[in-house]
Formats: structure tokens, C-alpha cells, sequence
């Protein structure tokens, strides 16, 4: 492993989705880099659009003060990649060249991290990855920073939906963050204690849901909490779910699923049933101790590593403690929810 004994300058990106811990992993980044390396750190804002337009942010101790417990990102964030525009690459080159950066740390979810793999592969752009995402579906790492906080802000709204459903014996249909992976609607499913949990890696069959929810209720339990996962699908033939709409980016929006699994819930079984969507919420505020904890490592680990010159690697949590991994294990795949564990662990705690 080859050490860079000097001092770097770094450029620092956030991009897609916003994520609690984002904002701790840049100070962790920022308190290493300057105090322990005397570096220089470069923020770009909103991610892949700054670099390209040489929109920077001064990132110093001083500058980040304060916003440790601070959701969001102090460096704005967006969707959309250098790819997106035939000169992209080059000015993504250019800026990096002319304002001299050693390397480039990208803090993003699986679309960033993949620009960022092709970026180092195809045009030997030095970059470093930190895995984000609430959804907790990035290859290569345990856990990314984000997901405990969104999974206890879920359990806290299932711990409240489960009172007000019990006091009028309804079915509360939550919904969920969560486009290709299970992760949040599971754990939180498990820890709020639901009595079914629909997630995108297992396609559901409306009526066995209807039928685990009476089979409960026969058994005088006359309130039901039902997690979904936004990208939750049914299997063919069991429910028409209408064409979604798509963002400026091709991405399907979201969002919908469970007020069709209530409706369809609330029509089969007779049993009031109200959805309620988390959306938003579950990526706003402040983050947990946990995830506070685990972006400084990150933060800290991208720092080393890029004066290791670990160029085309992400920082990872495995087996608890923190390694780098070469981006392209991440770089274009999904982590999704191990069904064994759905099966023989979740499961056991459905209706
Ligand atoms: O990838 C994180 C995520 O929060 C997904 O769970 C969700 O589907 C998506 O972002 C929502 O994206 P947007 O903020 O663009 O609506």
C-alpha cells in the first residue's frame, strides 16, 4: 500500500437522496484531513452539478461546526451524473485538474457510487466511496450510515399507530422507504411488532395477507399494524397496481402502494383499515447515535484511505470493523434482504 506522506487536497461530494449522517461524515472527514494532515477539503455543492460548474464550498473545523446532529447536507445534494451531458467527464477532469485535487470522496447511494466506479475505471478519475442510503442496499458493507435512524423513526410511528388502532380495532397499513430492498420495513416491522411486513424481494399474495389478518383477528385481536416497503410488489394476478409516474431522472416515483393494500385490505375483510405513508419524514432530522457514530468512522477511514492512495475502493463496515472494498463490488447491484432471515426470524412474529 502506498502512503501520500504529504498533504492532500480533497474534493467532497454528496449525492442522491439526502440522508441523516451525511453532515457527520463530512466533519469526520474535515477533523481528520486538517488536524491530523494539515489538508485541504473542497465541498462541492449539489453534487455531481458543482463539481461539474466549480460551485465549491470552503469545508474547514471552523465551517463545520455545529453540525454534527444535523440532518441533511451543508453541501446541498442532487440526482443526475456527469454522464448525463457529452462534456460531463471532461469537466468533471478539468475542475479537479485546475483547482489541483488529489482525490474526490463521493458520499452517495448506489447511483453515485456507480458513477463514481466508472469514473476511476473507465477514465482514471481518482475517487473514494462512503456507502449512504437509508435503504441500507449497497454491496460490499454490512450497514450503511442513515438506515438505524430511518428504521427508528418508523418504529417510533408504528409504537404510536399501534395505540390508536387498538382504541378503534383498525388495520394500520404503513408504508415504508424502501424502491428495491426490504431492509427498513423489516427491521422496523420486527422491532415495532406488525403483524405483516410486504417487502419488494418477496412478491405478496393480497388474499393470504387477508387471510393471516382474519386468521389474527379470529383470534381476538381486533388491531393490526402492516409494514409495506414502498417498492413492494404483488405477484401476478393478485392485485392491478396502475402505471407509476417517473421522475426527471427515469426513476418510477414511489409512493402508493400502501394505500392500494389498505383500500384492498379494508374491501376483503371488512375491517377498517387507514393507510398512512412515512415517506420524507424517515429521511428528515436529526440522526441516531448510532448512525452519528458510524459516519465518523466512515469519515474518518475515507481520510486514511485516500492518503493510503486507495483510489476506486468505498470504506465499508464488515464484521464491525471498517475496511475498503473496491467500488465495483458496490457499482451497480443491490443489497437486498436475506430471506432465510425473513423467514425464520421475521416471520415467525406475523399474524
Ligand atoms: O434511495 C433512498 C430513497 O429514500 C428511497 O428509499 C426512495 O425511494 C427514494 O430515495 C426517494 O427519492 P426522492 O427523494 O427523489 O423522492
Amino acid at each position: 500500500m502506498r502512503h501520500i506522506l504529504r498533504k492532500v487536497r480533497l474534493g467532497v461530494l454528496t449525492g442522491g437522496g439526502d440522508c441523516p449522517g451525511l453532515n457527520a461524515v463530512i466533519r469526520a472527514i474535515v477533523r481528520k484531513g486538517e488536524r491530523v494532515f494539515g489538508d485541504e477539503i473542497i465541498g462541492f455543492a449539489d453534487a455531481w452539478d458543482g463539481l461539474m460548474e466549480r460551485r465549491t464550498r470552503p469545508l474547514t473545523v471552523e465551517t463545520m461546526r455545529g453540525t454534527l446532529p444535523r440532518g441533511g447536507t451543508v453541501l446541498g445534494t442532487k440526482r443526475g451524473s456527469p454522464f448525463d451531458s457529452a462534456d460531463g467527464v471532461e469537466r468533471v477532469r478539468s475542475t479537479m485538474s485546475d483547482l489541483g485535487i488529489d482525490g474526490l470522496i463521493v458520499i452517495g447511494g448506489n447511483g453515485s457510487l456507480t458513477v463514481g466506479d466508472m469514473l476511476f475505471r473507465e477514465h482514471g478519475i481518482p475517487i473514494l466511496g462512503v456507502p449512504k442510503t437509508i435503504d441500507n442496499d449497497i454491496e460490499g458493507t454490512d450497514l450503511t450510515f442513515g438506515f438505524n435512524t430511518a428504521v427508528q423513526i418508523a418504529t417510533d410511528a408504528i409504537d404510536r399507530l399501534h395505540t390508536t388502532a387498538e382504541s378503534h380495532d383498525r388495520v394500520m397499513v404503513v408504508e415504508v422507504m424502501g424502491r428495491h430492498s426490504g431492509w427498513i420495513a423489516t427491521h422496523a416491522g420486527v422491532a415495532g411488532g406488525a403483524a405483516v411486513v410486504l417487502i419488494p424481494e418477496r412478491p405478496f399474495d393480497i388474499n393470504e395477507v387477508c387471510e393471516r389478518l382474519v386468521r389474527r383477528h379470529s383470534r381476538g385481536r381486533f388491531a393490526s399494524i402492516v409494514v409495506v416497503a414502498e417498492g413492494a410488489i404483488p405477484v401476478d394476478g393478485s392485485l392491478t397496481v396502475a402505471d407509476q409516474s417517473h421522475d426527471d431522472y427515469g426513476h418510477v416515483r414511489l409512493g402508493g402502494i400502501g394505500s392500494i393494500v389498505a383500500a384492498e385490505i379494508g374491501m376483503r375483510t371488512g375491517f377498517e383499515t387507514r393507510p398512512v405513508l412515512l415517506g420524507h419524514v424517515q429521511r428528515g432530522g436529526t440522526p441516531t447515535a448510532f448512525d452519528r457514530f458510524l459516519s465518523t468512522r466512515f469519515g474518518v477511514a475515507a481520510v486514511d484511505a485516500a492518503h493510503e492512495q486507495q483510489w476506486g475502493s468505498m470504506v465499508a463496515l464488515r464484521n464491525n470493523d471498517i475496511v475498503t472494498v473496491p467500488l465495483n463490488l458496490a457499482a451497480g447491484k443491490t443489497r437486498t434482504v436475506d430471506l432465510d432471515l425473513f423467514t425464520n426470524v421475521a416471520e415467525i412474529f406475523f399474524a
